[in-house]
């Protein structure tokens, strides 16, 4: 089972991230902003790395999926069309002695209590206590949307509310037709986003884990509904039927072996930048736990510090969403599919009336109307149909902080006084033994690390190291992030990389003048070795460009 490391506390990460530059409050000058970080010049490069990662992963290294880059205000009504004006809420209380405020599904839980839910309301268990006070005098829980509101131009008033979107998603589903007018893609096909959302969370906590402002990398794959498979196929291939997810996808896939595909697909990402496969969970929701759209979704978890938590959503939503929007802008959403028309014209009359009456049969034993079922089926036989959709929605803010607690070790390495000692695994916050001192070191995959390579002058007051240094750093440059330091002892230098997570150093010294040749130094293993500079770049190309991932094969 899956543990989260305890012994790494969110304050030891979050003070090392503010040191070495990852992450800053926001607006600390002014007292910050609860639930709004700003990245540093080593946190937005590693976060940058990630999205160029996962964009490179789902749209360069794909047929079948397409960008897309849209704005963050968006008209009104497709947050009414999508759910989330009347339902995107989380239920609140407040304690009417210290005048805190919580969300009460958390607070129950942290109590290990359930909160109640009656119709579309909320009401507390009986025991619940202020978290901060300890008072019992807490008001009922109510439900509070969490979309940040704005207005559009110089009026304030309901006509020009708008809202920053909660998520990425919705814009995808509202250019889908455009996007399939324009880029020659026809069902199944995915379109990817990725940029900002806004939570206006009760809580925000856990360092940038829940944050008020943060990215999100969306997928929605639009997949053929089942029925449209079995006229096109003659048959759907299902769980069951043991498919291989690892290979090309088949025509014949329905939504089951898609949502699984996806979740393999999204495991295998996250372990190639880095996260150990024992360090993720693939959280199965339960019936209870699904929106009443959904079929089936499956959280991607990590085991933080501070509890296994998601990264990651994949859910099969069905055709809702783009029936949604077409109910609710009065544009349809169908796809015209070729092959579907062409497979139903082969049917006669008594085989479409024997379809249309297993799929009515069908649709009427999972509660659905059979009437919708004939509508549903004439369409088909037109080739007509609303696309279905399997969504993978990670968060880069949530995969950065996995990132971090992952790579963040400490080490007792030997003071080089001390014969015969080894280093060990050290314990954040303690102090080493006699003989050794504490190293700490950010184990990125050299993929994402936000620096590569470090290159250093032993000494800064000897122009020609000086200039030897400069021209090999002028010439890393160009083809990877490289760091210059000529301050300080090399010791001191060397930890100040590994804090950084940088996989390697290259000092020039005195036989880099005479021999042409530089130290290599690994940020792991902290071994040396002499290479001849007119080697550097085939050697370092070996070790950071490194087909690390699946999608590189
Ligand atoms: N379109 C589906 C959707 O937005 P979600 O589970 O609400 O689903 C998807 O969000 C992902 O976005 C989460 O798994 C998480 O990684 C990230 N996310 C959501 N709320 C967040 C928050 N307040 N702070 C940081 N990341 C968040």
């Amino acid at each position: 089972m899956t543990t989260p490391d305890k012994k790494l506390s969110l304050e030891t990460l979050a003070s090392l991230c503010k040191r070495r530059g990852f992450i800053y409050p926001s607006s600390e000058i002014y007292g910050g902003l609860n639930g709004f970080w700003d990245y540093g010049p080593l946190g937005s490069e590693l976060k940058r790395n990630l999205k160029d990662i996962w964009w490179a992963s789902m749209t360069r290294f794909r047929d079948d999926v397409v960008g897309l880059d849209a704005t963050i205000i968006m008209h009104p009504a497709i947050w009414k069309a999508s759910g989330h004006a009347d339902g995107f809420a989380d239920p609140m209380v407040d304690c009417k002695a210290c005048k805190k405020r919580f969300r009460a599904d958390q607070l129950c839980e942290e109590q290990g209590k359930v909160l109640g839910k009656e119709g579309s309301g909320f009401s507390l268990p009986a025991g619940v206590t202020c978290s901060a006070c300890g008072s019992k005098d807490l008001t009922e829980p109510r439900a509070f949307n969490l979309m940040f509101k704005s207005f559009v131009g110089p009026v304030e008033d309901a006509s020009s509310t708008v809202f920053l979107r909660p998520e990425t998603a919705q814009a995808i589903f509202t250019q889908f037709k455009n996007i399939l007018d324009t880029c020659r893609q026809s069902v199944p096909f995915g379109v990817a986003q990725m940029g900002k959302s806004f939570r206006n969370e009760i809580n925000p906590r856990n360092y940038t884990f829940r944050s008020r402002e943060f990215e999100q990398m969306e997928l929605e794959f639009f997949i053929r509904p089942d029925e449209a498979v079995e006229l096109i196929h003659g048959r759907v291939i299902t769980l069951a039927d043991n498919p291989d997810l690892a290979g090309e996808p088949q025509p014949a896939w329905g939504w089951e072996v898609w949502h699984k595909y996806w979740v393999a697909q999204r495991i295998a990402w996250y372990q190639a930048v880095g996260l150990p496969a024992a360090s993720l969970v693939e959280y199965w929701q339960g019936h209870e736990e699904l929106a009443h759209y959904a079929r089936a979704c499956v959280d991607i978890q990590y085991a933080f510090p501070f509890g296994i938590q998601e990264l990651e959503g994949i859910a099969a939503r069905s055709d809702f969403d783009l029936s949604q929007h077409q109910t609710h802008s009065g544009k349809s959403q169908e796809v015209f599919d070729e092959p579907l028309k062409l497979a139903a014209a082969k049917l006669d009359a008594p085989a479409r009336d024997a379809f249309t009456a297993t799929v009515a049969a069908r649709w009427e034993a999972a509660g659905k109307s059979a009437e919708a079922a004939r509508v549903f089926c004439l369409k088909l036989f037109e080739g007509r149909y609303i696309p279905h959709v399997i969504e993978p929605s990670a968060g880069s803010d949530r995969l950065v902080l996995a990132i971090l607690c992952n790579a963040y070790v400490e080490e007792w390495v030997p003071d080089g006084k001390t014969e015969g000692a080894v280093t060990m695994p050290g314990e954040p916050g303690k102090q080493p033994p006699k003989g050794y001192e504490a190293r700490t070191v950010l184990r990125f995959s050299p993929r994402i690390a936000p620096l590569k390579i470090a290159v250093f002058p032993l000494l800064k007051n000897k122009p020609e190291l000086v200039a030897k240094a400069r021209s090999i750093y002028n010439t890393l440059r160009k083809r990877w992030m490289c760091f210059w330091d000529e301050t300080g002892a090399i010791g001191r230098r060397y930890r100040r990389q590994d804090e950084a997570g940088t996989p390697f150093c290259i000092t020039v010294d005195f036989d880099t003048l005479t021999a042409d040749t530089v130290t290599l130094r690994n940020r792991d293993s902290m071994k040396q070795v002499r290479i001849p500079v007119s080697q550097l770049v085939q050697e370092l190309e070996q070790r950071l460009d490194q087909p690390t991932l699946p999608l590189d094969a």
